[in-house]
């Protein structure tokens, strides 16, 4: 197969990532006798620093021509005074908008050899393996109005959360769907005791449920889920939630796993696939060669399955990280106490490395 990936490396650690993650595309491509090519373009702050633009016209264009997007991180503390329009962050939503990307898919399954990664209970933790479905293109992140003002003398900050019937009725069933793969459960999480928004949320997710009787569906306020996904984390499946409720419960889900650092995720619905680890640019150990790659190596795997459905190939980049994590490897954000660590590019070599044997 001749795939063409566009590379969007990004701040912080998302290049040290980012480059482990080509060298595993660059081993299965030479294992399963596929040609990759890499198109490498700028996002977020070294956009702005290049172009004055945190999504260049050029990335975009580079993006829509692509078979699939790999995109390490955006954000940098250089541009937090600066306004909305002119943030990293302002690039990745652009382009997740751009892309018609609003469904994110974010698996959070614990390693068996990674129980001790985890601050809780390894009793609590025990089989736990979530899918959060995430919706990407609504809600806080994009409802209008949004700005500070000036009201007779004070300012005045104003977000909106908002949601079309269409958009919820989209997601649910991406949520729905996807549960039919799995243990056929859906829970929608929403705020539907306090926000109009979320009863128009909950009221569409139930209305979509009947088209799926063989698919479970509950509701839970979006706080008690925060709570029992560390109380009892291993009861959830498919969590269905609204832009911003999924981006805060998806890292608590990463610490629950043993680290944010192996979230992987897929963003998918329109023509082009996004495919990024879920950590940020983490820009105070950036450049140290500590950071973790899997979430970036996990993600290019979901890229083949969800852009090209080369399951095989997907399922050897995974098997590769259990082996090595069942081979007692670890970046130091998965290390305890003083167990020893490995770099960035060390961990990427493993993985890169067992490809390679299989082959
Ligand atoms: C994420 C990130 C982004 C988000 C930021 C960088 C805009 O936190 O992908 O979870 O909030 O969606
Ligand atoms: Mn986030």
């Amino acid at each position: 197969m001749r795939i063409r990936i566009t590379v969007l490396p990004g701040d912080g650690i998302g290049p040290e990532v980012i480059t482990e993650a080509v060298c595993v595309l660059e081993a299965v491509a030479r294992v399963f006798k596929h040609e990759i090519n890499f198109t490498f373009k700028e996002i977020g702050g070294c956009a702005i620093r290049q172009h004055n633009d945190p999504l260049p016209e050029g990335t975009l264009t580079a993006c829509l021509e692509a078979d699939a997007v790999l995109l390490g991180a955006v954000g940098d503390p250089e541009f937090d005074n600066y306004p909305t329009h002119l943030r990293p962050e302002a690039g990745l939503l652009r382009l997740r908008r751009g892309l018609g990307a609003f469904a994110n898919l974010r698996p959070a399954r614990l390693f068996d050899s990674l129980a001790g990664a985890s601050p809780l209970k390894s009793e609590v933790i025990k089989g736990t393996d979530i899918l959060i479905v995430r919706e990407l293109l609504g809600g806080l992140y994009f409802g209008e109005p949004r700005h500070v003002s000036d009201v007779n003398g004070t300012r005045e900050g104003i977000n909106t959360m908002r949601y079309s019937e269409p958009e919820i009725e989209r997601i649910a069933r991406v949520a729905f769907d996807l549960a039919r793969s799995r243990r056929r459960k859906v829970t929608s999480v929403d705020k539907a005791n306090v926000l109009e928004c979320s009863r128009l949320w909950r009221e569409t997710v139930t209305r979509v449920a009947q088209d799926y009787p063989d698919v479970k569906l509950e509701h839970q306020y979006v706080d008690s889920c925060a709570m029992a996904l560390v109380a009892r984390p291993a009861s959830f499946d498919v969590m269905l939630a609204e832009n911003m409720f999924g981006d805060i419960l998806s890292d608590e889900a990463g610490a629950v796993v043993g680290s944010l650092g192996l979230l992987a995720s897929a963003s998918i619905g329109g023509p082009v696939g996004l495919y990024e680890p879920v950590h940020g640019s983490a820009p105070d150990i950036a450049g140290k060669g500590i950071a973790n790659p899997l979430g970036a190596i996990l993600s290019a795997a979901m890229l083949l399955r969800f852009s090209f459905q080369l399951d095989n190939e997907a399922a050897a980049v995974e098997t590769a990280v259990e082996k090595i994590l069942s081979a007692g490897h670890r970046t130091r954000d998965l290390a305890s106490g003083d167990q020893q660590f490995v770099t960035t590019e060390e961990m990427g070599k493993h993985v890169t490395d067992y490809i390679e044997r299989i082959g």
